[in-house]
């Protein structure tokens, strides 16, 4: 892993009595529109697998706070997220230069639905992501309990440009490095890249691979999705969630909830 050093003194932040605030631990910068980074977590700081939080930097009257996703399984030391760059964003124009050692505003209540308490049970589960949309499923493809309660756990991850396959590397070594999963995941983790917008293996969007079951393909079970047997979390972009969802719905996948699993769950990646 690439650790950034620290080049300047770190950028301390006023404590606020609405959030939390937690020193940066590492910086991986991906490419010019992504990178990575981990913050202590707080003693205090309980979420599940899955779940998103608030994190930001002071404002101008108040802290500029953004949802974030965690990456990290909800088992570990640190809170690890995975970040766009937006060139003129409020938030991350500023927050993709962050060192080791400065602080950030952390929220208190993590929350959201890619958990396993919002799904049925079942033999498959199959987590389709786009950009961004990746960084919850970071965090579930590394808890022990997914494989516990899943058989198989398949990860798609459609980005348009090479050098946005975050994490590609760990995923394509089926987490080996991991102490945790990495027994599981050899056995049961399956990682399916596709490159829309360069040349690449796989290119197709996440329909299309669905479609013609590339998806499935050397995984156990059928070639399409079962609402019988297949549970499917969905991550991206706004019109790729309202898309996939229609397309569940009409193959008789349920929308699950914390209060009401089922057999598919949705959140999206950023609002755009
Ligand atoms: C539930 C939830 C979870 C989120 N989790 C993450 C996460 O794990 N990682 C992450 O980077 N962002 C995530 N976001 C988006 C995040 O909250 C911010 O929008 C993002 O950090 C940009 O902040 P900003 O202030 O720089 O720009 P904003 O003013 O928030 O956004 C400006 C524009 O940039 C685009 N944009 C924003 N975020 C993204 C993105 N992630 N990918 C592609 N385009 C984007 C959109 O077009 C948006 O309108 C999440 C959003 C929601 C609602
Ligand atoms: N990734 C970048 O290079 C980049 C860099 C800076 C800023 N941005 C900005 O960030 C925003 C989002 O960019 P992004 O690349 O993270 O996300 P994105 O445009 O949603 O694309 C990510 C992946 O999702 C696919 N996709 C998009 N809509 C889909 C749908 N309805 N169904 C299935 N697949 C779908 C894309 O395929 P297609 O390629 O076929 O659309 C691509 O493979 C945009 O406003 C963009 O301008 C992107």
């Amino acid at each position: 892993m690439t650790v950034a050093t620290e080049t300047r003194a770190p950028a301390l932040i006023p404590e606020n009595a609405a959030f939390l605030s937690a020193k940066v631990l590492w910086v991986r910068h991906w490419n010019e529109h992504l990178f990575s980074f981990a913050i202590e977590r707080p003693a205090s700081f309980r979420f599940r697998s899955g779940e998103f939080v608030m994190i930001g930097l002071p404002g101008e009257k108040k802290p500029l706070m953004r949802a974030y996703s965690i990456a990290s399984p909800h088992y570990a030391e640190e809170l690890e997220f995975l970040s766009i760059k937006v060139q003129d964003g409020p938030l991350t124009s500023r927050l993709q230069a962050i060192e080791p050692g400065d602080e950030l505003y952390l929220g208190k209540k993590p929350t959201g639905t890619l958990v396993l308490d919002a799904l049925l049970p079942g033999k498959r589960l199959v987590m389709l992501s786009t950009g961004t949309g990746l960084a919850p499923f970071l965090s579930l493809m590394r808890d022990p309990d997914v494989y516990s309660v899943f058989d198989k756990v398949v990860v798609a991850h459609s980005v348009r440009r090479v050098s946005d396959l975050a994490y590609h590397e760990e995923m394509t070594g089926r987490l080996a490095e991991d102490p945790l999963v990495s027994d599981e995941a050899a056995a049961q983790f399956h990682y399916v890249p596709t490159v829309t917008r360069e040349a690449f293996h796989t290119s197709a969007r996440l329909g299309v691979l669905i479609e013609d079951g590339t998806l499935f393909s050397g995984i156990d079970g059928g070639a399409t999705l079962d609402p019988e047997t297949d549970r499917v979390m969905l991550c991206g972009s706004t019109e790729m969630i309202r898309d996939f969802a229609k397309s569940l719905e009409a193959q008789g996948f349920v929308e699950g909830s914390n209060a009401n699993p089922g057999s598919f769950v949705i959140e999206r990646a950023f609002v755009g």
